[in-house]
């Protein structure tokens, strides 16, 4: 169960080892490999269906590779070694997910109030009462700029669609995760709105968890504005593989090939929002 794979002083978080997903004829990714540190602020971008969602649902075990393997750390173990995931059962996988966040690209949220999806994992938790969590709910829904009272008893189907995607949002930060997962955070939002995202996005990276440990980003994105802001670690997927594995500088550098395509027609939120929506923006508002 326990992979072989030491851990280095900065601890590997996630690892794809000759990664390969293919549906029937069609060959979404092949022999991919990529490491993701403790700590990294990672941007996963590539033209639409080359592979991106599929690549972060290999990442959290939701698809099982066609070949290759995904190892990741267990926080739940004493010296959080990485664990091959195709070796856990249900009950094992749901172990490892409980340091883990996700956004899903078209949000997930289930019927049921967004209360309810805001606090259903701290109510998985034994010594939290229930005025705590709506306490924390309220303040997830807050930082991602939903008017609290108006929207905490709303249904899902009373959402509009940036509505629903903040409260993904918002659902994905109140238990404090280790490692989280956003899968096009910023879609459908306007630019201010997309603004705070971002900006949210990068405040919880980098605010300093209880137990001292890092936390860990994985972004998939289309928005060039995300990536001017939080300068990520950028990986660019490519015909079934990576074309691009780096600084965001060095990615915006480049003069020619798939990434420089990529970024002239990559879409941005296009007006700039005003600075005052931008508390604290992390890179050259
Ligand atoms: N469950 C599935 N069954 C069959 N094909 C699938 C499945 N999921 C994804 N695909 C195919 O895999 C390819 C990559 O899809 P994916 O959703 O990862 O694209 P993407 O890069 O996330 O695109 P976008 O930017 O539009 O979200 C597409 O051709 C898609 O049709
Ligand atoms: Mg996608």
């Amino acid at each position: 169960m326990v992979a072989s794979k030491p851990n280095a002083r900065v601890p590997i978080e996630l690892c794809a080892e000759g990664l390969a997903k293919r549906f029937g004829s069609e060959v979404v990714l092949e022999n991919l490999d990529l490491e993701v540190a403790s700590g990294e602020l990672i941007a996963i971008v590539g033209a639409s269906g080359c592979g991106k969602t599929v690549l972060l649902h290999l990442l959290i075990g939701l698809h099982q590779p066609s070949a290759g393997r995904v190892l990741a750390r267990h926080h739940g173990w004493p010296e959080a070694p990485l664990v091959d995931l195709s070796t856990l059962d249900e009950t094992g996988l749901e172990d490892i997910r409980l340091s883990w966040s996700v956004v899903f690209q078209h949000n997930a949220l289930f019927a049921g109030s967004v209360y309810d999806n805001c606090a259903i994992w701290l109510r998985e938790h034994p010594h939290l009462d229930e005025a705590i969590i709506r306490t924390r709910v309220r303040e997830a829904l807050a930082d991602v700029g939903l008017d609290v009272d108006e929207v905490i008893e709303k249904e899902r189907g009373q959402l509009s669609g940036g509505m629903a995607k903040r409260v993904a949002v918002a659902r994905a930060l109140v238990p404090d995760p280790m490692v989280i997962f956003y899968d096009e955070p910023t879609t459908g939002l306007d630019p201010m709105f997309g603004a705070q995202i971002q900006e949210l996005i990068w405040s919880t990276h980098h605010r300093p968890r209880q137990d001292g440990q890092l936390r860990t980003s994985v972004i998939v994105s289309h928005d060039r504005e995300l990536l001017r802001r939080l300068h990520p670690r950028v990986v660019m997927l490519h015909e079934a593989g990576i074309c691009f594995d780096g600084p965001y500088d060095a990615f915006c550098a480049l003069e020619e090939g798939p990434p420089h395509d990529y970024m002239l027609q990559m879409p941005g939120l296009h007006a700039r929002p005003p600075r005052e929506a931008l508390r604290a923006a992390p890179h050259g508002a």
